[in-house]
Formats: C-alpha cells, structure tokens, sequence
C-alpha cells in the first residue's frame, strides 16, 4: 500500500512547529482526505476547518507546498508524493490553531460595503434585467469566501495594510454591485477613499488562485478603477465640478 508523508503546521500565531505524519493513500485521495485520516488514526487534537468537502464552502483554505489552495480540491495525486507535503494555515490572517485562521476581519469588511439601492425601493413591480447583465454579476456572484485571494494579495499578506484596501474579495462583491443594472447607489467616494481601489497594482496573484476561475482584476478590478477614474480624473468631468463649485 503506497503512503504520503505530511509535515504540518501545528500551534498558533505565538508559536508553533511542524509535526510529521504518514498515512496510505487510497485512489482519488485529496489533502483533506489526509487530515482526516491523520485525525481519526493517529492525532485526534490535529485543528483543521472544512464543511463541505466539494470545494463549495470555502472553509477548507491552506497553503500546499507554499500554494494557497483548497484542501478538498487538491488531489494527493497531483502532488510530488516522494518528498513530504507541506500544508501551513494561510500566512494573512492570524493563526487560531494549527491550520485554523482568524479570518473575522474579512466579514467586518463586508459589513461597511454599501448594499444594492434599487431606484424604487417600494415598488410592487417585477423587477427586470438583461440576460447580459445577469451573466455578467454572476460570474462575481460564484466566490465562495474561501479568501484564497486575500491570501495572496501582496498589500495584505507582506505589506499587512489591512487598513488601505479591502482585497480582491471585496473589489469583486463592488464590482458585482456596481455593475448590477437596478442598482442606483454611487460609490465612487467610498471606492476611492475606503475600499482603496487605487491601491491594487493589477498583478493579478489574486486571478491565479481563484478557485471558482473568476477573471477577478480583468473583469472586476479594472472596471473598477476606470469608473473612479472617470469619475475623479476625467478633465472635462474636473472641468464641470469645479464650474459647480459656489
Ligand atoms: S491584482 Fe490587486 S488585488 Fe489582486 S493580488 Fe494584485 S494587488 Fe492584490
Ligand atoms: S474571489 Fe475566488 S479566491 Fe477570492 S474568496 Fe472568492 S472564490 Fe475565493
Ligand atoms: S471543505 Fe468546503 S471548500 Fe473544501
């Protein structure tokens, strides 16, 4: 029976070490498999996050061999199996236990995002969009918060600004809302001043690792930016605010 050995990340944000483990595989086998196998066999104390086991509730983020991925989208036959596997708890958020990370400050993001203002509040009215407009929010509408993107984004993981830019998360929940045909609210101010879309320098580490394959710079962020650009750079537009300005 072939086996893998797994060294993983156990402690907290303090402090913390690598235990190794070995386990046999079995066909079709994927990281989680292994943890839970590590848990039921041999070390029941093992902390690890996951619900759905279908790549579909985002709770299972790790960092493989140095890779943000999904644990349970992860095949152990993907892997170099000669060497030990190296599963660490994403390197962006603080560390609870073992593979276990605090990503709370994500939902307090999420809580200060203006929501969808429709024109007519009130109306009994059915509501009407494009098939083209629905289409292009859902593609948005597919993350599953498994924040894989935060992870990676280099304001937030090296330079910690947590304080400047929401992440590639939330420009995609913007975007999503700002491109929604029924939505009336102007965000420009708060993309500009709070989100921080002027921050991201589109290198596009975000794109990479989605597991839901969302074009998140491409078909989120840059529109983005241009609608703010438009909004506080354009000349012309420069030109009329500045005539209405008492
Ligand atoms: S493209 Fe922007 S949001 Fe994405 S990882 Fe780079 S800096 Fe962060
Ligand atoms: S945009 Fe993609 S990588 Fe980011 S949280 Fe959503 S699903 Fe995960
Ligand atoms: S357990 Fe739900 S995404 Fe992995």
């Amino acid at each position: 029976m072939a086996t893998v050995t797994l060294n993983i990340f156990r402690g907290n944000q303090e402090k913390g070490y690598f235990q190794s483990y070995t386990v046999e595989t079995f066909e079709g086998m994927v990281v989680l498999d292994a943890i839970h196998k590590i848990q039921r066999e041999q070390d029941a104390s093992l902390a690890c996050r996951w619900n759905c086991k279908a790549a579909k509730c985002g709770s299972c983020s790790a960092e493989i061999n140095g890779k943000p991925r999904l644990m349970c989208k992860t095949r152990i036959d993907s892997l170099p199996i000669e060497e030990p596997i190296i599963v660490t708890p994403l390197k962006t958020f603080p560390v609870i236990k073992d593979l276990v990370c605090d990503v709370s400050w994500n939902y307090e993001i999420a809580r200060k995002i203006p929501p969808l203002k429709l024109a007519d509040e009130g109306s009994k009215e059915p509501l009407r969009m494009m098939q083209e407009d629905v289409e292009r929010v859902q593609e948005f509408r597919k993350c599953i918060e498994c924040f894989l993107c935060q992870n990676v984004c280099h304001i937030l993981r090296d330079h910690q600004r947590k304080d400047i830019f929401f992440g590639p998360r939330f420009m995609i929940k913007l975007a999503a809302l700002e491109m929604h045909p029924l939505d009336v609210e102007d965000r420009s101010e708060f993309l500009k001043e709070v989100a921080g879309v002027g921050v991201c320098n589109i290198t596009k580490c975000c794109t990479e690792v989605c597991p839901e394959e969302i074009h998140i710079t491409d078909n989120g962020i840059i529109p983005l930016k241009e609608r703010v650009a438009d909004v506080y750079f354009d000349p012309i537009r420069g030109l009329l605010r500045w005539l209405k300005t008492p």
